[in-house]
């Protein structure tokens, strides 16, 4: 029987199936501090982990020899030490796929709402400070036919891509290779200084890793179009957030939808302040059915590495 910490309640009965192949099973019951995390893992086989928790070289030492996966409950995996873990010969299981669509369905709601005010509007309506149509109120930006650039051609910057066809947009995309999918689609690659200087929408699909942390810092912003948009549903650091605060309020970036902060859940202050900027509390995966499936991955991918097999996914 294997020791196996849930770090947090997840969605559906993955969870209770995996008691029932009676494995000592610790359910988080609601989220662990740092210090109940570096407790409870002592002495377990695995991890479900989410990505808020930092597991690191600390965290690996708390859990002692026999831990064997890292199983975490997201794409993402930049809250892992990747090293650490190879080091100590411990597995790392993520859950790529099923999240793709309610991503890229996330990516184009802040689109769409930044690019018509919808959170402003919705504000002015509910606090009774709208006071009638007019001709130019609110005026937003129109899609069809804009520039769209995707930084990072996986699956989500594919699955946005593949949803801009609607709009008969204008599709670059910046990767380290060609994308013959999204190529089919009428795609060009470019650097990613000609997508900025060019694109009336940026949508981010990079992982955060080192090359990629601040990739769109206050230079980058400073050659964006009067009025793009910038929609971030891939982690908040990939983003310089003082520099968009500024280029918010300057220009010449017009709006931005964000899902992901530098420092979640804390949010620069200056963003909140930002009307230009829509807001999303990390909802990217956030569906019934997704994270259900995310947490299916999650458990598949521990008994996987306990039967031999190894897991469903390793990044
Ligand atoms: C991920 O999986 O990395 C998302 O950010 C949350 O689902």
């Amino acid at each position: 029987m294997a020791r196996i910490l849930v770090t947090r309640r997840l969605p559906g009965d993955a969870v209770d199936k995996l008691v029932a192949t009676g494995h000592d099973v610790d359910d988080g019951a609601g989220g662990l501090t740092r210090e109940a995390l570096l407790s409870r893992i002592a002495g377990c086989d695995a991890v479900i982990c989410q990505l808020s928790e930092q597991i690191d070289s600390a965290v690996l030492d708390a859990a002692g020899p026999q831990l064997q996966i890292v199983s975490n409950y997201a794409v993402g995996v930049n809250n892992i030490d990747l090293a650490a873990c190879r080091e100590r010969g411990i597995v790392v299981g993520h859950t790529p796929g099923v999240l793709t669509e309610a991503t890229a369905d996330l990516a184009w709601t802040l689109l769409l709402a930044a690019a018509r005010w919808i959170v402003e509007g919705d504000r002015m309506v509910r606090s009774g400070t709208w006071s009638g149509w007019q001709p130019d109120q609110l005026l937003g930006a129109d899609l069809v036919g804009a520039r769209l650039a995707i930084i990072g051609p996986g699956r989500i910057g594919t699955s946005v891509a593949r949803r801009s066809v609607g709009w008969r947009m204008d599709i670059v995309y910046v990767g380290r290779r060609s994308s013959p999918e999204l190529e089919s689609l009428g795609a060009s690659r470019v650097t990613i200084d000609e997508a900025f200087a060019t694109a009336d929408v940026i949508s981010l699909h990079v992982p955060l890793n080192d090359q990629t942390h601040h990739l769109v810092d206050a230079q980058l912003l400073a050659t964006m179009k009067g009025g793009a948009i910038l929609v971030n549903t891939a982690r908040g650091a990939v983003v310089d957030e003082a520099a968009l605060v500024d280029a918010l309020n300057n220009g010449p970036i017009g709006a931005a939808g964000l899902d992901v902060y530098e420092e979640e859940p804390r949010v620069h202050p200056g963003l909140s302040a930002c009307t230009n900027a829509v807001l999303a509390p990390h909802l990217g995966s956030a569906t019934r059915q997704t994270r259900r499936k995310m947490a299916e991955i999650a458990v598949a991918n521990v008994l996987g590495v306990f039967d031999g097999e190894g897991p469903l996914h390793s990044p």
